[in-house]
């Protein structure tokens, strides 16, 4: 019965389609036996037909059209790992309106068209599932959707981005310079030809976006984040931070505030108890506050051929639960409403700044002055080194409303003794 089989056409066979193509081969077996059905991976579209590809497939299984695929009435099934936007967003939306489940890896469009294809999805009975777009082969995207479904969650804050957490890792064990550590990250294949996206928060924005939508069941556009990347992190922040207990990390947070979200990707200084401080090299980890199961977290590969396959394969079998008894549930995501995210002047922070001055008399007390009127409250306090008349001062406030830290800061950069080039990072408390 064509009903007991998922035939699959696959857009894309490069790092995460290998890994795809690989377990289905190869595990055959155990993949039937988990879900009941014969799985069969029918067609491949790419670019280039003759390039080497990490799998053997027989060469008729390659196609450059997509309407082999998409036009195909046996396939029930589409796997988009082509990546971008165009034309992924278009055959995905063909693959639906044609009837076909989709399951997809694809961040950056989940998180811009996500409630379009979702909405589509609905349209056509069918669904899209998504769990490999975030955090590689940690499972976050089902957890959040169902098996943390009965809590008010206040909080998600994760490291989800590899690239970036290699890079500071590096900084803060090895003493290197940021394009150092990148070009080491380059070297061991973890960063991407252009890794524009992941050094300036972009990457980590996307799956902050698909992420905090499904943990407060709201609307959210790219747009409504607040994203710095770390191209201002240096190794004395690291080594500073590092001496007051803490290490830097590029954060993704999203909070359930009285008024709204706050929704942020920056670099933070972690305090080094802090589970999140623990997470190294190019892993992931997401931290998430629920009000009846408390404290979770998820640890794991963010990226690569097999773990990112592996969330990819969990959704195929989940589509073929959807193939062999069709319920008419809906599509949770359609259900989530217009999200009120509030501006960063009003969410409140510790936060670290290091900056250079003169070393003369009555600085300490203008900056005091200049906080002290504001109300932003000093934790520590330190004056580190004077070298030529200039002192480094770096200090860590207790948590002030952003508005009344920014407004003191500009006070103090015009100070005749502070020198230009300063500092700041946000701590998470
Ligand atoms: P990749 O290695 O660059 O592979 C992309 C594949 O898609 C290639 O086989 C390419 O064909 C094909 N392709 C691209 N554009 C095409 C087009 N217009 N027409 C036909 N074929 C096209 O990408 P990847 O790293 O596997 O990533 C795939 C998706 O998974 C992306 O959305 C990515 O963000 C996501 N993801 C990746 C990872 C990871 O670890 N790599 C982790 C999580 C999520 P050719 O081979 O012929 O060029
Ligand atoms: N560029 C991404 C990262 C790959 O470094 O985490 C996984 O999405």
């Amino acid at each position: 019965m064509a009903k007991e089989v998922i035939k699959i056409g696959m857009l894309g066979m490069g790092t995460v389609g290998s890994g795809v193509a690989s377990i289905i081969l190869n595990d055959s077996a155990m993949l039937q036996e988990r879900t009941g059905m014969e799985i069969q991976l029918k067609r491949v579209l790419v670019r280039d037909v003759n390039r080497r590809r990490a799998v053997d497939l027989p060469s008729e299984a390659y196609t450059t059209a997509a309407e082999d695929i998409l036009g195909d009435p046996s396939i029930n099934l589409v796997l988009e790992l082509m990546g971008g936007i165009e034309p992924a967003r278009s055959y995905i939306a063909a693959a639906l309106e044609r009837g076909k489940y989709v399951v997809t890896a694809n961040k950056d469009l989940m998180a811009l068209h996500g409630q379009e294809l979702l909405e589509l999805a609905r349209r056509h009975n069918r669904d899209i599932f998504y769990e490999a777009s975030v955090g590689g082969g940690i499972p976050l995207i089902r957890p959040l959707k169902q098996s943390l479904l009965a809590n008010h969650i206040s909080r998600i804050a994760g490291i989800i981005n590899g690239t970036t957490n290699y890079i500071l890792t590096r900084m803060d064990q090895d003493n290197m310079t940021l394009d150092e550590a990148l070009a080491k990250a380059r070297s061991l294949g973890f960063a991407e030809a252009d890794p524009s996206n992941d050094l300036e928060g972009r990457d980590a924005a996307y799956k902050l976006a698909i992420l905090a939508g499904l943990a407060f069941h709201r609307r959210i556009s790219l747009q409504q984040i607040h994203v710095e990347g770390i191209g201002g992190v240096t190794r004395e922040d690291i080594h500073y931070a590092r001496e007051l207990g803490y290490t830097i990390k590029l954060l993704a947070l999203g909070e359930q505030l009285p008024a709204g979200l706050g929704l942020r990707v920056h670099p933070a200084l972690v305090p080094l108890e802090h589970p999140l401080a623990s997470v190294l090299n190019e892993f992931n980890a997401v931290f998430v506050e629920g009000d009846a199961a408390g404290e979770v977290m998820f640890y794991g590969r963010g990226a690569g051929s097999l773990p990112t396959a592996s969330s990819v394969l969990a959704d195929v079998l989940e589509v073929g639960r959807c193939l062999r008894c069709p319920v008419e549930n809906g599509v949770p995501e359609n259900s989530h409403k217009e999200a009120t995210v509030l501006p960063m002047d009003v969410l409140v922070s510790s936060f670290y700044l290091r900056l250079q001055v003169q070393d003369r008399p009555g600085v300490f007390a203008a900056l005091a002055n200049a906080f002290g009127d504001e109300q932003v409250s000093l934790g520590l306090i330190m004056q580190k080194r004077s070298e030529k008349g200039i002192a480094e001062i770096v200090l860590v406030t207790h948590d002030v409303v952003e508005e009344r830290f920014r407004r003191a800061l500009q006070r103090i950069m015009k100070h005749p003794a502070v020198q230009p080039g300063h500092s700041v990072f946000r701590v998470l408390s």
